[in-house]
């Protein structure tokens, strides 16, 4: 999706535009652009495609760019919505004078209305976007007052917006301003850099401040004054982000991806850390802010979630149920916001997702808020939108998640859903000696990763035979049902390879229609309940000629009798087996990709994180 940068200050303001813009490149875009406003007047450059092209253009077309004078500057990736990915459409964007320039994420829902209304009023319009809007509305309302005339402008739009704005007329100045798409503001000494995304500002401060929706901040390289839309001037916390700028970097792996998945024992240990307690056998979760009665009065869990953070709720319905006795429901997110779910007292909502700005899981967090639920959020991102307007929940600290697959936040989600499944079983039903097996399990799997990780080579092996694949099917039963979800998600997204997942029951009553030869099915059949049925879905794929690929668990022997290819992994408990296979499953994906050399950082079409609908 779209990135901000923005700046202010004495620092050379072209190079830390286009570094903060390239420390969101990650997020996927189509084209670029930066606006500086100094002394000197107002300066954009633009350019289709990557960061380095809007690079390129800066150094042929203003040799002294990194003189400029200190003033502000504001920078954007564009990821087409409202026209396609060409330099007209590229932000910033300016009024026809050039008095002021801004930057949008986000989309105006009744920008039609607004254009016609402003070409009534002489106004002349330069591209196809939605966001062109504000700076002919930011003109049309200005009266000597920046910040109220970008108030008065944002008060005529309707949707979702995260912004930044320059003004020739005011070089010392930034005004910042969101509802619905993220603003994060960097506090520096004698300089401030925002963003829409704090791995751009890392390298700055690890000081931040998340704007609220409907707050605008007039920011100069000495102040940030927050006010809201009304003009009433508000507070907000400091918060501190606990990672460097190196764990945004690729370390010598080839992609983030790789890095992502070799990390995941890493970042599952500090999913866990602090948060096993072998005396009570349950799990400490404080951010919950549940006390004991409500663990045990809690009468139904709905989980909301998108994509891989979907399929990680789905193996957390399953954990509410079997070890709480909890009725549990999880649903895409999208869903729950529209179809007006049942919420009743007792209900706990539970938002899973990574980046904490997925539209459809905020919405859901604000329905199920408006119905009165207590609302938990499961996030990696602290700060991010979900987990501040959750006001409780579960911080993953897997660290950045850049890759646009999901790797890492997904084992960590598991593993979170486990612990508070531990926690409210503890509270209900399950056994002390039950607890203590889980706290067991749990501390086992960073090394049954490492183990699986381990056998990367020879899953590069298994990947780069089935490589050339047009369709695939991943099938799996019980816990391994939501891992084969994520698996055939996994190598979709990243090798565009079309990648089904299925229950392995479900085949029959359809899908085997399309197994032949040169469809390969990748079977989760490893030693948890459902394994004999598993062989028996097995023998119908192989029967119609699919190659298989079983993923198996180490030491058995009997699979080599049913699948083509066998990739191992350590024997675990139903609970945590899915974290391990989707973990040789990301590989797989992973190697596949590489060998038909797709974008795996930053796959076609996606973005890292979904703010619209
Ligand atoms: O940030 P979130 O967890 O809310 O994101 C949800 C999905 O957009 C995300 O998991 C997406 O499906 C990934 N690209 C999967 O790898």
């Amino acid at each position: 999706m779209c990135g901000i940068v923005g700046y202010v200050g004495n620092g050379p303001i072209v190079s830390i535009l286009t570094d903060g813009l390239k420390r969101l490149e990650y997020r996927g875009y189509d084209s670029a652009g930066i606006a500086v406003a100094s002394e000197n007047g107002l300066r954009v450059e633009k350019a289709v495609g990557k960061v380095k092209s809007l690079e390129a253009k800066i150094h042929a077309d203003w040799p002294d760019f990194d003189s400029v004078p200190h003033g502000a500057g504001i920078a954007h990736t564009r990821w087409a919505t409202h026209g396609a990915p060409l330099e007209k459409n590229a932000h910033p964007h300016l009024d026809e004078k050039g008095r002021f320039a801004v930057v949008h994420n986000g989309i105006i829902e009744n920008y039609s209305s607004l254009r016609a209304n402003l070409i009534r009023k002489g106004h002349v319009f330069s591209s196809e976007t939605d966001t062109e809007v504000i700076p002919h509305l930011i003109e049309e309302c200005f009266e000597g007052d920046l910040v109220k005339a970008v108030t008065a402008a944002l008060k005529q739009l309707e949707g979702t917006f995260g912004i930044a704005v320059v003004s020739p007329q005011f070089p010392d100045r930034l005004v910042v301003a969101r509802r619905g798409s993220p603003i994060v503001v960097g506090v520096c000494d004698n300089e401030a850099v925002v963003a829409s995304d704090v791995s751009a500002i890392i390298s700055h401060t690890k000081q931040v401040i998340y704007l609220n929706d409907n707050d605008i901040a007039l920011i100069t390289k000495d102040s940030i004054d927050l006010r809201n839309i009304d003009n009433v001037p508000v507070t907000r916390e400091i918060s501190h982000i606990d990672w460097d700028a190196g764990a945004a970097e690729k370390s010598g792996y080839e992609h983030f991806m790789l890095k992502e998945i070799w990390e995941q024992p890493l970042s599952l240990a500090n999913t866990l850390r602090g948060r096993l307690d072998e005396n009570g056998a349950t799990a400490v979760l404080n951010g919950l802010n549940l006390g004991p009665k409500d663990f045990a009065s809690t009468s139904r869990i709905l989980i909301a979630a998108c994509g891989t953070s979907l399929h990680a709720g789905m193996l957390g319905d399953y954990f509410f149920e079997d070890l709480a006795d909890l009725p549990t429901e999880f649903e895409q997110a999208a869903e729950f916001r529209y179809r007006n779910p049942i919420i009743q007292p007792g209900s706990l909502v539970v938002a899973i997702s990574q980046s904490g700005e997925t539209a459809d899981t905020l919405a859901a967090v604000r329905e199920a808020a408006r119905k009165g639920a207590s609302v938990a959020a499961i996030c990696n991102v602290v700060g991010s939108t979900i987990a501040r307007e959750s006001g409780a929940g579960i911080y993953l600290h897997a660290g950045p998640e850049i890759g646009v697959a999901s790797t890492k936040a997904f084992s960590c989600q598991v593993a979170a859903l486990l612990m508070m499944a531990l926690k409210f079983g503890r509270a209900r039903r399950l056994s002390r000696e039950e607890g203590l097996e889980i706290i067991d399990e749990l501390k086992k799997l960073p090394d049954k990763i490492s183990q699986v990780l381990a056998s990367s080579s020879h899953i590069e092996a298994v990947a780069e035979k089935y490589a050339c694949a047009e369709n695939f099917f991943y099938i799996g039963r019980g816990y391994l049902y939501p891992a084969a979800l994520e698996g055939a998600l996994k190598l979709k997204e990243i090798s565009y390879i079309h990648a089904e997942g299925y229950h392995a029951a479900e085949l029959k009553h359809g899908p085997i229609a399309l197994l032949e030869e040169k469809v390969p099915v990748l079977a989760l059949a490893c030693e948890i309940p459902g394994k004999d049925k598993m062989i028996g879905n097995i023998q119908e794929c192989r029967a119609r000629k699919s190659p298989v690929i079983a993923v198996s668990t180490i030491g058995d022997k009997e699979m080599a009798e049913h699948a083509d290819d066998i990739i191992s992994i350590p024997q675990a408990s139903p609970y945590l087996t899915p974290i391990l296979a989707v973990v040789a499953m990301q590989l797989f994906a992973y190697y596949v990709a590489k060998k038909r050399n797709c974008a795996i950082d930053q796959p076609r079409n996606l973005a890292k994180s979904v703010t619209v609908e």
